[in-house]
Order: structure tokens, then sequence, then C-alpha cells
């Protein structure tokens, strides 16, 4: 019991480390988002590969989420499995493309902290749309009329349930599922059991997954054994074994159909303009490090229903 706790408390620090990284690569220049800097004080500095990388994360789960708002028109919902500090819901606020509703879920210490920082900032309260003016917060939650924050555990679906009824989801829309680099994090039966009950619930729906992939050579241990020393179990690597892993535990989880790309795939496939942008923000020592690092993460997707049917990568 106090084993998993202290592993849930590792679990919930990487948020932090994500944060400071996402601040660092914004402040240098490697995407453009004007919310960071409400939630994270601090940067790391992180070497250009890592910065890469992360301009690679945000950017792949961009082109999807793109894609989503695109074929559900304006009339789908987001929802953000362990969204910790994300800032999507207010950089579309911005770009005039919100869905109808947005969720996001994290541990309850987490969005203690998010809804803390929120409550803070005019920037981002005012941004809250409001139908009657009111925004209904406790410690851990806040409801406005299309946002929606709450503090739950994704391994207790009951709880979970609820709380998305109290989030007003309607379980018939076109929904989007984001989850980036969470489900290494939770143990891989109660995140067969999570995918299974989303599957059933939500039958016009995309799940979008990023994280670790091709954990099993050298460089993907290494990268593990980084990641244990910080205190984190990491209950549900087995399923970032491979691409197929990746897939699998979509497909025989009541979902229609699964694709999944390297990250060396999706940063190749992100417009030539913008790659060599970035490529001129810093100098890289060793290309060789970046194409590993890459080829060690991945973005899966999973559909249910005909809309999202089949979606894939730019090619060119
Ligand atoms: C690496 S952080 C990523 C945060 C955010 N998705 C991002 O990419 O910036 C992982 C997040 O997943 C959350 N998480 C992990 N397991 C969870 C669980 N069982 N229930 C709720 N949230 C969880 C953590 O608290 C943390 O905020």
């Amino acid at each position: 019991m106090i084993k998993d706790m202290v592993d849930d408390e590792a679990t919930q620090a990487t948020n932090d480390d994500a944060s400071e990284c996402k601040r660092h690569a914004v402040n240098l220049g490697y995407w453009t988002d004007p919310f960071i800097n409400f939630f994270v004080r601090q940067t790391i500095r992180k070497p250009p590969e890592i910065n890469r990388g992360y301009y690679a994360r945000v950017k792949g789960m961009e082109y999807f989420i793109e894609r989503f708002l695109k074929l559900s028109d304006g009339k789908g919902q987001i929802i953000n499995l362990g969204a910790g500090f994300d800032t999507l819901y207010w950089r579309l606020k911005d770009a005039r493309k919100s869905p109808q509703n947005f969720v996001e879920l994290d541990f309850p210490s987490v969005t203690a902290k998010k809804a803390y920082h929120i409550k803070k900032h005019k920037q981002l309260i005012d941004r809250l749309n409001t139908e009657d003016g009111e925004i209904k917060f406790s410690t851990t939650d806040l409801h406005a009329a299309d946002y929606h924050l709450i503090g739950t555990d994704l391994r207790h679906i009951s709880e979970l349930s609820n709380k998305l009824t109290q989030a007003e989801v309607d379980f018939n829309s076109p929904t989007l599922f984001l989850s980036e680099c969470v489900l290494v994090y939770i143990d891989s039966n109660a995140t067969s059991f999570l995918i299974k009950w989303l599957a059933q619930k939500f039958p016009n729906s995309l799940f979008v997954n990023y994280e670790q992939v091709n954990m099993r050579d050298k460089f993907g241990q290494v990268m593990l054994s980084n990641l244990r020393c910080r205190g984190c179990l990491l209950a549900g690597v087995e399923d970032c074994e491979s691409l197929e892993t990746q897939q699998r535990r979509f497909t025989i989880n009541g979902w229609e159909g699964s694709s999944s790309w390297t990250m060396v795939e999706i940063y190749d496939s992100l417009p030539e303009s913008e790659r060599k942008r970035i490529e001129r923000i810093e100098m890289l020592d060793e290309r060789e490090l970046l194409t590993q690092l890459l080829q060690h993460y991945c973005i899966a997707i999973a559909w249910n229903g005909p809309m999202f049917k089949n979606i894939s990568i730019a090619h060119g």
C-alpha cells in the first residue's frame, strides 16, 4: 500500500518534468504556447535532441487533434487522460477551434495544482466559457460550461464513470481520447480494463496514445532504468514492447482498428519548412542520438465507428 503511494507520487512528478521540458523548448522557440508559463515556473535545460523530441511529440499529437476536429466538424468532445498541465484547451480556444466539451483527468493531487493555477491567472480563467457566468470549484475539480478538470484515478472505472457524467460527457458524440506518456505508468490489466470500457461506452471515438516503444533493446532498457531510478514502477511497460503490442492492446479490447508509427516516421511527416526552421534553433552534434530517441517513442491510434477509420500520417 505504502509502496503504491510512493510509486503514484513518482508518477505524478513526471508531470513536472514534462511541463518543465515543454516550457524550455517553448522558450527556445520550438513551438508557440502562450499558456505554459502560467503552469510552470522552472525550466530544465535539456540537450537539443530532447527538445526536438518534445517538438515531434507536440506536433505529432496536434496533427491527430486537427484531424479529429476537422472530421467531427467542431461537434465533438476531447477527453485528455493524465492531462497533467497540458494547455491544449487554451490553445484551441485562442485558435477558435474549441470542441463542444473538453475534459481533463489526472490524479487529484495534480488537478488540485492545475485548478490553483487556473484560478490564479486571469489569462486562463477568463478563457473558460461560462453559460451562466458560473464556474464550480472544489479543491481538486473545476467545472465550466465547456471545460471540466477532474481529479480521479484512471484505474478506478466506477468513479471515472460517475465523474464523466458530472462533466456532461455525451457518450454518443464524436470523442477524442488523448494520453501522452500516461499508460506506461498504469498496470497493463487496469489499462486493458479502461480501454475496453471506453470502447464499449463511446461507439464513435478516436484514441491517440503517445508513449515509449521498442523497450526490449539496449537503448530501451537504459531508458527504463533511468525512469525506474526516479521511483516509477512502469507497470504498463509490457505494452510498449513494439508497435504491434501498442496496437494489439486496443484491438483485443474492443476497438475496431488501430495504427501506429514510431516518432521517426512522425518527425519525417511534419512539414519540411517547419523541420528546417527548428533544426536551425540548436546545433545537433550527433544526429544518431536523435534518431535513436525517436525510434523509442511512438504514436498509436485506435478508432471506433466509421468517422475515424484509417486515419494516417501525411506523407511527403
Ligand atoms: C508524464 S506525465 C504527462 C502529462 C501530460 N499528458 C503531458 O504529456 O504533458 C503523466 C501524467 O499521467 C498521470 N497519471 C498517471 N497514472 C495515472 C492514473 N492512474 N490516474 C490519473 N492520472 C494518472 C500523472 O499524474 C501525470 O500527470
